[in-house]
């Protein structure tokens, strides 16, 4: 089968770690009989610097015409790069928000799990991190306070910004679906995740979860307030199987899933439109900082792109051997600087890509 890939190298630790994807994607072509087509476009602080905005119509077009997008990370350091000195419009995170509005990616899935060869990253006491956990964080991904309409006025000598919340009927419906049939691939259970005694969007979204959930009926639905659900992530993490929620408590309560499996250079995402299409990218950022000296972790990334062979090409066979070859170099004692502990094998990018090359 032809792949036609667009991929996003991006900016900070984004090209090295995408350049690893490409090598393992190579090698499952090679190995199943594919064939991969890599088309490169510009987004994010990349594509200011060349094109003078984050993201060209000429760019997504090319996005559009592939049959999936592979990405590494956007973005620089907010204090320090001139980036960050133009209207936010312009800044290097307005690019990923209007691809993923052109692209109508409204399913972003976030997976957070505890690896057992890693279990010693995770912040948690044993006591807790002992039972394990496996989640899947389902984030509505376009609309929300994201989308609304904003703005600052002057009103009374001062000034007065307002962001808007607003979600629809459908929104919700076609996202609370993603996540029961999700759920139905796991353990079943949804928890759906809302601030539903003060909003009313969330008043609003707790109705139609429930509407949807009526046709699942296998599946076991749960309501949690978002300022519960933080705490409960920390407390008891094993709890949850599909975490489903709106946009702006996706990102906040995504982060804090993937800082309690301690390893964030280890996990990947997924957001997905109605069709086969997917942008896939890890949940980690560009990290500045490292930017450009081979030690970032590719892991994040090569597990994304297993993500696309799984959900935009049906092709499970060469997912699992890119997830199982991840799960053998850790075995095998190799890390990446962000995951060593002592006793381990340091190794560079690059090499974490050669060496998972060696187990497709
Ligand atoms: C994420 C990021 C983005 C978001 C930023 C970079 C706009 O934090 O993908 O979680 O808030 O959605
Ligand atoms: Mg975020």
């Amino acid at each position: 089968m032809v792949l036609n890939i667009t991929c996003i190298p991006g900016d900070g630790i984004g090209p090295e770690i995408v350049a690893q994807a490409k090598k393992v994607l190579e090698k499952v072509a090679a190995k199943y009989g594919h064939e991969m087509k890599f088309t490169d476009i510009l987004m994010g602080g990349a594509s200011i610097d060349a094109c003078g905005e984050p993201l060209t119509e000429e760019a997504i077009a090319t996005a559009k015409a592939a049959d999936a997008v592979l990405m590494g990370s956007i973005g620089g350091n907010t204090s320090t790069s001139p980036w960050y000195k133009l209207p936010p419009e312009k800044r290097p995170e307005a690019g990923l928000l209007r691809i993923r509005k052109a692209l109508n990616l409204f399913a972003n899935l976030r997976p957070a799990y505890l690896y057992e060869e890693l279990a010693a990253a995770c912040p948690l006491k044993e006591e807790i991190s002992k039972a394990g956990f496996d989640m899947l964080i389902m984030r509505e991904l376009t609309g929300g306070l994201y989308f609304g309409e904003r703005k600052t006025i002057e009103e009374n000598g001062e000034l007065k910004a307002i962001d808007t919340l607003t979600y629809s009927e459908s929104e919700i419906r076609r996202i609370a679906i993603k996540g029961f049939e999700i759920a139905r691939k796991r353990r079943k259970k949804v928890t759906s995740v809302d601030k539903a005694n003060v909003l009313d969007s969330s008043r609003l979204w707790r109705k139609v979860v429930n509407e949807v959930a009526a046709d699942y009926p296998d599946v076991t639905v749960e309501h949690m307030l978002v300022d519960n659900c933080a705490m409960q992530l920390v407390k008891d993490p094993a709890q949850f199987d599909v975490i489903l929620t709106e946009n702006m408590f996706g990102d906040i309560l995504s982060d804090e899933a993937s800082m309690v499996t301690g390893s964030i250079g280890m996990l990947s995402s997924a957001s997905l439109n109605d069709t086969k299409f997917g942008l896939y990218e890890p949940s980690h950022g560009s990290a500045p900082d490292i930017a450009g000296q081979n030690i970032a972790n590719p892991i994040a990334t090569v597990l994304s792109a297993a993500m696309m062979l799984r959900y935009s090409f049906d092709l499970d066979k060469e997912a699992d051997a890119v997830e199982s070859a991840v799960r053998q170099v850790l075995k095998d004692g190799y890390r990446t600087v962000d995951i060593y502990s002592e006793g381990m094998k340091k190794i560079s990018c690059s090499e974490m890509g050669d060496l998972l090359c060696e187990r497709i």
